[in-house]
């Protein structure tokens, strides 16, 4: 195999974000505080056209802290779309609560918001109102709000947005990360900001963010004598890794219109082999194409997900099934779930396709000839 390996979503940093790292070196800002943490929120709450963001240590630690915010305790349940990272089901576990798992619509592989109403209804009819909502913006593609925050303003329940994978992208104009009490936002190395490993939680309440500062730092009093009234965590992120991030985020436009462009490719060079269907995109918004998912019926394509899935790994192409949904996940096989079939279909025949915003023209090319090689080689 002579040919370099393509990953799925590798970090795309530059030359911009080694030159902040450096010098926030230089400047011995080298710890959980500094000048550069301070410009990256300022520059992410911009973004996200929130008044706060509070940098923290991972996306999960912003969940958790979002949960906790929301006022999630021992006992409670949380709603959350069963078709997600494991991360939105396991912060609420954290606080010894349930997650109550829905299933996804097709129309946008996002929660179906049909599905929260008629659980909210139903659990008020009886008293058991959950004490938050999980959204998530599914591969880049925000969730659909309007139906979903009036849900939840009519039981006045919180909800919580994990934008972990939707930097950059909108709904009806408004930036994801910025609907209900908090949003959460990761940093992980295959997102498209990195910093390496951390997170953001970003939200218009004061209170929310004061209180996540105070949590993220030990729950430590303004005191000189390490004073704490509540047990709190380590969850700030470093100076060093915000300075990359605000390098990443500066350049953020160019690597959305690079996975923007991918997503075209494929499409325009895939898009006629049967069987296969791309994630729809919803009318109502603009993802930031974090990656370029699709479907794929075996019988009309002439093999499964998984072949395709086996030539790309022969190829040294790094491609990945759709999540498994959580309600199918061991982890939480005690969970109730409501509906199940679209989010155990997405995971039966979906496949996320390498999306990188550093792919070149010659990795994409290598990408579709390796899904039509196996197209034509049922044909034969
Ligand atoms: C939907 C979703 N939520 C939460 C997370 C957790 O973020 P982190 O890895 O920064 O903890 C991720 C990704 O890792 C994610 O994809």
């Amino acid at each position: 195999m002579t040919d370099t390996r393509i990953y799925l979503s590798p970090p795309d940093v530059s030359d911009v974000e080694r030159k902040l790292l450096l010098e926030a070196f230089d400047s011995n800002w080298v710890a959980p505080v500094g000048p550069d943490l301070d410009a990256f929120e300022a520059q992410v709450a911009d973004l996200v056209g929130v008044r706060h963001a509070v940098a923290l240590s991972s996306g999960t630690a912003a969940l958790h802290l979002a949960l906790m915010a929301a006022g999630v305790r021992r006992g409670d349940t949380v709603l959350v779309p069963s078709f997600t990272f494991a991360a939105s089901a396991n912060a609420v576990t954290y606080l010894g609560a349930r997650p109550v798992f829905l299933d996804s619509t097709a129309a946008s592989w996002n929660v179906d918001p049909g599905l929260v109403a008629d659980e909210l209804r139903s659990r008020a009819a009886h008293g058991r109102l959950p004490r938050a909502v999980i959204t998530v913006d599914m591969y880049g593609q925000c969730a659909d709000y309007d139906p979903l925050l009036a849900a939840c303003d009519r039981y006045g329940v919180a909800l919580v947005e994990d934008a972990a994978e939707a930097l950059g992208a909108s709904y009806r104009g408004r930036p994801a990360g910025s609907f209900g009490l908090a949003g959460v936002l990761s940093f992980n190395g295959n997102k498209i900001v990195t910093t390496g490993g951390g997170g953001m939680l970003v939200t218009d309440d004061a209170r929310v963010a004061a209180q996540a500062r105070h949590l993220a730092t030990q729950a430590r009093e303004p005191v000189a004598h390490y004073e704490h009234r509540t047990v709190g965590y380590n969850y700030r992120l470093s100076n060093l890794l915000a300075a990359v991030g605000r390098g990443q985020v500066q350049r953020l436009d160019g690597l959305i219109a690079a996975r923007r462009e991918t997503a075209r490719y494929y499409r325009a060079e895939l898009g006629d082999l049967s069987g296969l269907t791309f994630m729809p995109i919803a009318d109502y918004g603009r993802p930031n194409w974090w990656l370029t998912c699709l479907l794929v019926d075996a019988e009309r394509f002439g093999a499964g997900r998984d072949r395709i899935l086996e030539h790309l790994g022969q190829q040294n192409i790094e491609a990945r099934p759709a999540w498994k949904p959580m309600h199918l996940q061991p982890a939480f096989q005690d969970c109730v779930m409501r509906g199940g079939a679209v989010s155990a279909d997405l995971f039966r025949r979906g496949l996320c396709l390498p999306s990188g915003s550093a792919l070149t023209g010659h990795d994409r090319e290598r990408v579709v000839t390796a899904v039509r090689t196996v197209a034509a080689e049922q044909k034969r």
